[in-house]
């Protein structure tokens, strides 16, 4: 068997919005920069933009709306059976704006990846650009890293740092972190489906 040749892993990309980070992932699988093909997007909100840049990739889009169920157990459990038959080999949030019952994280633990805007453990949660320059930093950043129950921890697998300038407001600082977000991203599952990564196991 040649070892060079890597096997595309298959992904699920769960999103909310914009889907910029959705759109840079499809740019690098194009463009061969990422062995790995992305099999569905899935989208709590039918109006999410990412909609439309899967639509215009050829790429299986869903909506599971989440105000169709009674509860965050009753729609994790559905979003699960839709997401596993798919057969993915890696889950990525990009803008998925849920929290996520223990039991979901649990069923994709070491095989699900978030991209967060802040240089974790630090500004885990929302407003992460105010919160930066209110707190005086000189540097800001983004972090991509896998899933674990608690929002917004576990092993971080790649950061980029973005240097904060006098001036900066938190629509430059975000635009900016957000350019950074798109290179890192990509480059995080590359590593995973090269099997790089320390954590992955299988
Ligand atoms: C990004 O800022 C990401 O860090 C956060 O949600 C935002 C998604 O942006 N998790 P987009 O939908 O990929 O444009």
């Amino acid at each position: 068997m040649n070892q060079d040749v890597v096997t595309p892993i298959r992904l699920v990309v769960l999103i909310s919005g914009n889907g910029s980070n959705l759109q840079a992932i499809i740019d690098n699988i194009s463009t061969h920069q990422l062995p790995a093909e992305i099999v569905a997007v899935i989208s709590n909100k039918a109006n999410a933009y990412g909609l439309e840049r899967a639509k215009k990739a050829g790429i299986e889009h869903r909506v599971l709306s989440h105000l169709d169920y009674a509860d965050r157990q009753q729609y994790d459990q559905a979003l699960q059976a839709l997401i596993d038959g798919y057969q993915p080999d890696l889950i990525i949030l990009a803008g998925f704006m849920r929290i996520l019952s223990n039991e979901f994280v649990e069923h994709y633990l070491n095989k699900m990846m978030n991209i967060h805007p802040s240089l974790l453990p630090k500004y885990k949660g929302l407003n992460t650009h105010q919160r930066a320059l209110d707190a005086g930093d000189r540097e800001h950043g983004c972090s991509v890293h896998f899933v674990t129950p608690e929002l917004d921890d576990g092993p971080v697998i790649l950061q980029a740092t973005v240097p904060i300038e006098e001036d900066d407001t938190a629509e430059t600082l975000a635009q900016r972190v957000h350019e950074q977000e798109h290179r890192i991203y990509p480059e995080a599952i590359r590593l995973f489906a090269e099997n790089k990564l320390p954590i992955n196991t299988e």
